[in-house]
């Protein structure tokens, strides 16, 4: 599907969601784990973004400050909510968040941890419902309910039973329908099926593939690497230690990384096409830093192959390198040049 529509419905500008450590004896407020530091991203209506990154590099907490489920630090979360101007909802109180929560939808990474035991999956999947359309009959709800159900590949049948009676895979469709229930215009799948057996993946995937197609939905999917959101997503933004680094094209992205860490993150996808072949396997070097003790300047240049002095100095700004393409990294366009200096 290609994206026409200018507007976004999400635009978050300068986006920081740090998490305060205390520390001592006094409990004084000693350092931030800054989870997002500074992210600037749009996301279009109807649209499927991906967002890939290492574990610990913030996607989750990009996902649950959307769902106004984290305290924003700073910057804004414009919505486009139903047509009408943007709101920011960064700003907002829970209270004030709450009409807006129907609308923007999550579907949690681990389906074992993420349904409540005790209640049946009809209660689960209506719970949203009876939050947000009061008005819904009982009858007419769990109507609903079931035809949810269907709708991701479960029997109406199964609605009284418990979570622990299901697999891995139908827990997350129990997920799936739940985040539906509310008709949402945004969904932000955050990492649906790395907790699931591989062969069942690409089922839970295919599945949601077709529900965002039928609900019009954007779809935000998070995932650790690109072999997973290159079939799903038109744009992919790749995500290190809280700052997006790259944004383009899943076309563009796949095919014309700029980014070293996108280069590095792309030489481990595997891939039998002669039309692209790779350069090799690009190895990093250590381990990604804490976000409590981020380096300063770029946040990837201690692993960073082409990494130079100047790098220390300040956070590279997103520049356009591509019809749709962003790199925060100045030297992108020399990295062959820098990469081969090094190696001399
Ligand atoms: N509530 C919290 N309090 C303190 N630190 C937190 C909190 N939630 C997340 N963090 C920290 O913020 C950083 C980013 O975490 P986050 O869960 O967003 O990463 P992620 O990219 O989703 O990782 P994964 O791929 O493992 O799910 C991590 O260092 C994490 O330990
Ligand atoms: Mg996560």
């Amino acid at each position: 599907m290609t994206v026409t529509a200018s507007k976004p419905i999400l635009h978050l500008e300068d986006l920081r969601v740090w998490f305060p450590v205390y520390g001592g004896v006094l409990r004084r407020h000693v350092a931030d784990v800054k989870a997002v530091d500074g992210v600037n991203l749009r996301i279009y209506g109807g649209e499927t973004l991906g967002i890939v990154g290492e574990s610990g590099c913030g996607k989750s907490t990009l996902g649950k400050a959307m769902m106004g489920l984290v305290r924003v630090t700073s910057g804004r979360i414009w919505f486009a909510s139903k047509g009408e101007e943007p709101v920011d909802l960064a700003g907002l109180s829970r209270r004030e968040y709450r009409p807006y929560r129907s609308e923007i939808q999550m579907v949690y990474q681990d389906p074992y941890s993420s349904l409540n035991p005790r209640m049946s999956v009809a209660e689960i999947v209506e719970e949203p419902l009876r939050v947000h359309q009061k008005q819904m009959k009982s009858e007419e709800r769990i109507e609903r309910v079931a035809w949810l159900l269907e709708k991701v590949g479960m029997r109406r049948e199964q609605m009284d039973r418990y979570p622990h009676e299901f697999s891995g895979g139908q827990r997350q469709r129990i997920g799936i329908a739940r985040a539906l229930a509310t008709e949402p215009r945004v969904m932000i799948a955050d990492e649906p099926v790395s907790a699931l057996d591989v062969s069942i993946q690409a089922q839970v995937i295919n599945q949601m593939m077709d529900l965002q197609e039928e609900f019009g939905l954007t779809t935000v999917f998070i995932a650790h690497d690109l072999s997973v959101v290159e079939h799903i997503a038109q744009r992919i933004a790749v995500m290190y230690l809280g700052n997006i680094v790259e944004v383009g094209t899943t076309d563009e992205i796949m095919n014309n990384p700029r980014h070293p860490y996108t280069r590095a993150l792309l030489s481990a996808v595997p891939r039998p096409d002669p039309d692209h072949p790779r350069d090799g396997r690009i190895v990093l070097e250590g381990d990604v830093p804490s976000p409590m003790n981020k380096p300063s300047g770029c946040g990837f240049r201690t692993r960073c192959p082409i990494a130079q002095p100047s790098c220390a100095d300040e956070v590279p700004a997103m520049q356009q390198v591509g019809e749709r393409q962003r790199v925060a990294c100045p030297y992108s366009d020399r990295y062959q040049e820098l990469l081969e200096k090094r190696q001399q």
